[in-house]
């Protein structure tokens, strides 16, 4: 008999919701794994079924595993991501999980420099080994973490970044979950490893053409040194680790490491990626909002590069 639930991990964050959405739009039989009660009751009110559960806990894992056929497994990047992820690998190996979708980083290896590229892989080669049927999710950088720009935006019509005049691919997260749910309720994606891009490679001039154009007042991209930036992240309160990261990637993009085009969202999901000019028009409430609560959003801070 096949089983048909799937259990989505992260889904109270920014892929995790859309996700969810789109599962339920779809009427896909799926459950969550939250961290507390109070997202647990979120979720119930919107007849969604949850397990509170911690990567970090082996222990709370298992229930939420019982009968599931397909896994999403998303986490925050976290220096102990690599373990926690191992945890619910190993979880759901022993619980007969017949195929995980794990989301991980474009370009994810075994890179010293870059540690989230670098966990991401790790985790990867884990769920390789452990034999569960696996695919990969390897988003671009998103085109949500400009949102983090709102507020120098608002206030001094700019925003700051290292990249100089670095092409990236970004990529929307409601396109990264669309390709999540085409394989969630989909067949034939086991062993596969999708690069996951928007339709074209942009420069932050442009980006800030578009911000321009949806906004209706002039954006600009200001540019400032790696040392710089990393420093405002300091200020800020960003965490040394992540601050670090965030550079080394900032790094790889100004060398031309993030521009890479793929059709993957176009070829599973049958539309083709949202631009950044659409997203722009469609967050024009959130970049000119006040009082909008972003984790680091901060008067200088460089958007948060997660991958
Ligand atoms: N931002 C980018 O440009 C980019 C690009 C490529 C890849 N990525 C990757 O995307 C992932 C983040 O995706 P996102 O931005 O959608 O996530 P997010 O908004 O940061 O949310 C993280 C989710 O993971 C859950 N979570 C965190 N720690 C957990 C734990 N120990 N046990 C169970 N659940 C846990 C959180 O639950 P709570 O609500 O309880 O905190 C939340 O639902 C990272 O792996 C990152 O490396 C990001």
């Amino acid at each position: 008999m096949i089983n048909n639930k799937i259990l989505v991990t992260g889904a109270t964050g920014t892929i995790g919701s859309f996700l969810v959405d789109r599962l339920a739009a779809l009427g896909a039989q799926m459950e969550v794994l939250v961290r507390s009660r109070q997202q647990a009751e979120t979720f119930a009110a919107r007849g969604i079924a949850s397990f509170i559960g911690d990567f970090a806990h082996k222990e709370t894992l298992a229930p939420a595993l019982v009968g599931v056929g397909k896994l999403f497994l998303l986490s925050a990047a976290n220096p102990q991501q690599v373990e926690w992820q191992g945890n619910m690998i190993e979880a759901a190996r022993r619980a007969g999980v017949p195929h995980i979708i794990k989301l991980s980083a474009s370009c994810a290896g075994p890179f010293p420099h870059l540690p989230i590229k670098r966990w991401h892989y790790e985790t990867e080669e884990q769920l390789k080994e452990s034999g569960v049927p696996y695919t990969f999710l390897r988003p671009n950088c998103f085109m949500q973490n400009s949102l983090h720009w709102a507020r120098t935006i608002r206030e001094k019509g700019l925003f700051y970044l290292p990249v100089g005049d670095a092409r990236v691919s970004q990529v929307d997260a409601r396109d990264i979950a669309a390709v999540a749910a085409a394989v969630l309720t989909g067949s034939g994606h086991e062993s596969q490893t999708y690069e996951i891009t928007g339709s074209e490679a942009i420069t932050f001039e442009e980006v800030a053409e578009h911000l321009s154009a949806a906004l209706g007042k002039k954006v600009r991209y200001a540019r400032t040194t790696f040392d710089e930036s990393r420093q405002h992240m300091l200020e800020y309160g960003m965490e040394e680790w992540l601050a670090a990261a965030v550079t080394q990637t900032y790094h790889l993009m100004s060398e031309g490491g993030s521009q890479h085009v793929t059709d993957n969202v176009s070829q599973l999901t049958g539309n083709d990626p949202i631009t950044f000019a659409q997203f722009a028009r469609d967050h024009v409430e959130r970049f000119l909002q006040r009082g909008q609560t972003l984790k680091h959003a901060d008067s200088r801070q460089p958007a948060q590069v997660l991958n």
